[in-house]
């Protein structure tokens, strides 16, 4: 298992003048590092991280990495992560996924992926809910994605937080031609589940075709 994939994230989940919480997805067991730095000069600060990691199933892991320090309200920081396999470190750069690459999860030009702690609770904020494929309407991250893109170095127009509330999947109603190709990388990432295991109605008419069937978790949930 000498891999370093991000399946998903770094997302950051919090951030206050003492703590900052970054969590995320991967393919393989690692040990999960981060620095802060300051924007601006990128000086580093100092810190101390604890990371929190769950094997979620065959091929993933959760963690949660919480990195401790003194942090300063309105003013631009920046993170890494470091990832360590064997004797192989990776960083989100090194990974590709920071500036002048189509791959970048940085905005304007920035060295790092950013974050700022406001001097008040959550001024602004972004917010997006029942996301759902196959639904009319676009989706709100790619629009909040433009529109962050859009936003210069103003922290005081700049969103805070964002509120992501309602499904933001919807596990038993998913668009049709999605079903397969995530029962297959499910299947990959977790394992082949007995889900009768769970709930012993899987193991009766017509419950036992249903789960394998598309959409059909609506009639068992
Ligand atoms: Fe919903």
């Amino acid at each position: 298992m000498e891999s370093a994939g991000i399946l998903a994230g770094p997302m950051l989940r919090r951030g206050d003048t003492e703590s900052v919480a970054i969590c995320g997805a991967m393919d393989c067991p690692v040990e999960v590092d981060a620095a802060i730095y300051f924007l601006d000069t990128l000086i580093q600060l100092d810190t101390a991280t604890k990371t929190t990691s769950i094997r979620a199933g065959h091929r993933l892991f959760i963690h949660l990495v919480q990195v401790r320090g003194q942090f300063p309200t309105e003013t631009l920081l920046g993170y890494d992560l470091f990832f360590r396999v064997g004797k192989i470190i990776n960083t989100l750069g090194s990974l590709r996924l920071f500036n002048k690459n189509e791959y970048s999860i940085t905005y304007d030009g920035r060295p790092y992926p950013s974050l700022f702690i406001p001097a008040t609770a959550a001024p602004t904020f972004l917010y997006a809910s029942c996301r759902k494929f196959h639904r009319k309407g676009d989706d709100a991250l790619i629009a909040e994605d433009g529109l962050l893109k859009r936003k210069k170095r103003n922290l005081a127009n700049q969103p805070a937080t964002m509120l992501l509330t309602g499904d933001q999947f919807y596990a038993d109603d998913m668009a049709d031609p999605l079903f397969p190709v995530i029962r297959t990388i499910a299947e990959h990432y977790i394992g082949k589940e007995d889900l009768r295991q769970f709930d012993l109605r899987l193991r009766e008419k017509p419950f036992r075709t249903a789960a394998w069937q598309v959409n059909g978790g609506l009639f068992i949930s």
